[in-house]
């Protein structure tokens, strides 16, 4: 029987080629752990690729392959810390205040070093997120992603059906107007507030401008992140399931600002 020609022996010669690298040798490398770890992690199988649960002896193109451990993109690498914090009032979101008040950062643990993704005001509580991942940061903080923040107020006097329009179609600031908010009143003189700009001070002014001023400000979510146990001071890391929402979250083409 004649040789078969020389590419078609090549080409069958490639293809038994194992291709991509493996999966232990990569998470290894995104620093899930040593390789056996990472056999192990595999062989519980609490990886993915491309969605199935992997096996043993799987290759992968980390270009190319969607791999997740418990659900986490293997994109978050190693060392990156997530910690939501219910901000008291009376503490300032900088991570040093040239006054000496106490901040938010010091709340925290020290190491690693973290930094608050946006600001609340000196007087406003609730969620913040702090983390030393500044990809995730910017993409939280940036307004062409969207993220919603909301915020209940209590404010000076029940406010009418007319300012709730007003304040829901947007209201003129001095830095130009606020976009379409989702604005309620669950009580008299209580607004709960879901915006997705990041600008100063803006559910203050806003409220403001609609005659009634702000007397106690809280934000109650971050995107995804809601938790109505943290108390006043307290702190907690994101969870697998929470970090990949807001990983989700801010992954999509950003959105036109107006
Ligand atoms: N809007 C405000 O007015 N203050 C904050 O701290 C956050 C949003």
């Amino acid at each position: 029987m004649p040789e078969p020609p020389l590419w078609e022996q090549w080409a069958a010669t490639s293809a038994a080629l194992p291709q991509g690298e493996r999966l232990q040798k990569v998470l290894s490398a995104r620093g899930w752990g040593s390789r056996r770890v990472c056999e192990d992690l595999i062989a519980a199988g609490r990886v993915t690729v491309n969605g199935d649960v992997a096996v043993l002896g799987r290759r992968v193109d980390p270009e190319v392959d969607k791999v997740e451990v418990d659900g986490v993109p293997l994109g978050v690498k190693a060392g990156l810390v997530y910690y939501l914090l219910n901000k008291p009032a009376g503490v300032v979101t900088t991570a040093s205040d040239p006054q000496g008040r106490r901040t938010v950062v010091q709340l925290v643990p020290e190491e690693p070093r973290v930094y608050p993704v946006g600001r609340l005001d000196v007087a406003t509580e609730g969620l913040l997120l702090l983390t030393n991942d500044g990809d995730l940061a910017n993409r939280i903080a940036h307004p062409s992603h969207g993220v919603e923040k909301e915020y209940l107020a209590e404010v000076e006097g029940n406010v009418s059906g007319g300012a709730l329009r007003r304040l829901r179609d947007g209201v003129e600031l001095e830095d130009g107007m606020t976009a379409p908010a989702k604005v309620s009143q669950p009580n008299p003189g209580v607004l709960r507030l879901t915006i997705h700009e990041g600008r100063n001070r803006q559910v203050r002014r806003m409220c403001e401008a609609v005659g009634h001023p702000v007397q106690r400000l809280i934000r109650v979510r971050i995107g995804p992140l809601r938790d109505a146990q943290l108390q006043p001071g307290e702190w907690r890391e994101l969870d697998q399931r929470e970090l990949k929402a807001l990983i989700e979250a801010v992954s999509g083409a950003p959105r036109q600002i107006r």
